[in-house]
């Protein structure tokens, strides 16, 4: 009788701690979910939503936070959902493409002399240890076959002067942060790669730009345990879509053009935006014979130079641009972005970036068979992470600010343990700016694994995609499906 009544109370008291267990869960996960505090923002879902046609628009968020989204400054780049999987699943490779760090203007800008692009970078002790650790370097004799292609361009941009288009040095101390962010993840948690590399476990592409292959340096600075290139050779990444075969493409120019056109009309239904443009430009342009801007991204883009920098924002005759004004800019550039009204930008961007997935499945495919590469780096530009953001068909997704990065990992799942190398045993994950995306892939149709709290990283929900799906889209019947073809050349045909 008594030994009954004790396992009543003991049944209460494993049912109190299992309901409190829940709560417990149940709380965590909320926070995980909701902890918007920390970078990135939450890939937003479009809501159909247009800004206000003929006004301003008007800001949803504090204005602080849409600028520093925008200019990326290293404090926000830090780990988020990067390499976080049970241990069943071995990190096996990952593929890191990246747009190039914080750079001047696209085309001259009222007052340029006047903006410090070294502005809260150069001079901290970091940039210091690492312009006088890259200058040292670079006079070793591993340094000439290390850089190839990229012998004569220079290590590191000016310290304080704005160049058109070049890297600024808070450019370089984003890709420093993103590479140490990234090291710890990839090198000292999942010891993808250590002190003892061979030839080809790096594979690393840059484009032929200043500011992507100075990008590129000082990630890897960061990035290589003890920074030993005696293995690693930068290779020449053949443009913005790093393709090397099946590039030229006559459909192309179609595609792109349908495209301007739609952007063209977006543009027309909201003149409130064009007015805002109109009346920005006397303020921004270098000088009153030079074009007007007209563009909002190019507006957009001259503006951050400013807000990047610490400089104030240009005046003339009494009048100055204001902060506000920036932010609509940033809001119409973001809602621009989101529109997708035909399939134009998919297909411009399928054709443009079939040339690098069909690379990226060649190093998955060593990386399973060979274990080597064991890192493949795409130093690239906004353009090329939207391309292939596009062809993988995601939805929805904030466009590339500076140091942005879209990384793909490979894992095999080695709790299976018949055919163990069976390739249904191999999956992948999409991990932009950060977040998870892999559960936006159309083709993907993913498995989740609910993944809490691990090591004081937050994790969230985890998801993969079997490899196989990735193999099945790239197979040219279903790729260009949708361009009646059944090949890149026929997809191409005019
Ligand atoms: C640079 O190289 C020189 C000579 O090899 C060496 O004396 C010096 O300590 C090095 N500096 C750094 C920061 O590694
Ligand atoms: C760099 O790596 C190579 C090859 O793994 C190795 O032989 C060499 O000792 C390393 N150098 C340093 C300074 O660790
Ligand atoms: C140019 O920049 C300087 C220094 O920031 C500032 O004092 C000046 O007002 C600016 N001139 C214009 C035309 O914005
Ligand atoms: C990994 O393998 C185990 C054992 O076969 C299996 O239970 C699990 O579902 C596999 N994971 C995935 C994502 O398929």
């Amino acid at each position: 009788m008594r030994w009954h009544k004790k396992f009543k109370v003991l049944r209460c008291y494993i049912l109190i701690l299992g309901w409190l267990g829940i709560l417990l869960l149940f709380l965590s996960y909320w926070r995980v979910e909701s902890d918007s505090a920390h970078p990135p923002p939450p890939l937003v879902v479009n809501t159909g939503m247009q800004p206000m046609s003929g006004q301003v628009l008007q800001q949803d968020k504090p204005r602080s936070k849409k600028l520093r989204h925008q200019c990326n400054p290293p404090d926000r780049i830090q780990r988020h959902q990067e390499g976080v999987l049970p241990s069943q699943y071995e990190l096996i490779g990952v593929l890191i493409a990246f747009r190039h760090g914080d750079r001047g203007p696209l085309l001259p800008v009222s007052n340029l002399s006047s903006i410090n692009c070294g502005h809260k970078s150069y001079g901290t002790p970091l940039y210091k240890k690492y312009v006088s650790d890259i200058l040292n370097t670079s006079k070793t004799n591993t340094y000439i076959n290390f850089v190839g292609p990229f012998m004569k361009y220079p290590l590191l941009p000016p310290p304080s002067k704005c160049n058109i288009g070049h890297l600024t040095p808070q450019g370089v101390a984003q890709h420093l942060q993103l590479g140490k962010v990234l090291k710890e993840v990839y090198s000292d948690e999942l010891n993808l790669i250590g002190i003892k590399q061979e030839l080809d476990d790096i594979v690393v592409y840059s484009t032929k730009y200043r500011r992507t292959f100075q990008s590129l340096l000082a990630f890897l600075y960061a990035f290589l345990p003890g920074f030993n290139i005696s293995k690693i050779r930068i290779r020449d990444g053949k443009g913005v879509s790093f393709c090397e075969n099946e590039c030229h493409c006559d459909k192309i120019d179609f595609y792109d053009q349908k495209y301007e056109q739609e952007r063209q009309d977006y543009r027309k239904s909201h003149p409130g935006v064009m007015d805002l443009v109109r009346r920005l430009s006397p303020l921004i342009k270098a000088s009153p014979t030079a074009d007007d801007i007209t563009n909002p991204r190019v507006m957009q883009d001259a503006l951050l130079s400013y807000v990047c920098h610490g400089a104030s924002l240009p005046c003339n005759e009494g009048k100055c641009v204001r902060v506000e004004e920036v932010t609509s800019l940033i809001s119409y550039a973001d809602w621009e972005g989101k529109q997708k009204r035909t399939s134009a930008q998919r297909k411009a961007a399928k054709l443009k970036s079939y040339g690098m997935l069909k690379n990226i499945m060649l190093s998955i495919d060593g990386m399973i068979g060979e274990g080597k590469p064991r890192v493949v780096v795409y130093s690239g530009h906004d353009k090329t992470l939207k391309y292939l953001l596009d062809s993988l068909s995601i939805p929805n997704y904030p466009l590339p600010h500076y140091a942005s990065r879209l990384i793909l990992e490979v894992y095999h799942n080695s709790t299976n343990l018949q055919d163990i190398h069976q390739r249904s045993n191999y999956f992948f994950r999409v991990v932009y700016n950060g977040k998870d995306i892999t559960k936006l892939i159309p083709f993907c149709g993913t498995i989740t694994l609910k993944q809490l709290k691990f090591g004081g990283v937050k994790r969230g929900s985890i998801n993969l995609c079997s490899l196989g799906n990735l193999e099945n889209y790239l197979k040219p019947q279903v790729y260009f499906k949708e361009f009646n073809a059944a090949s890149f050349k026929a997809a191409c045909r005019k």
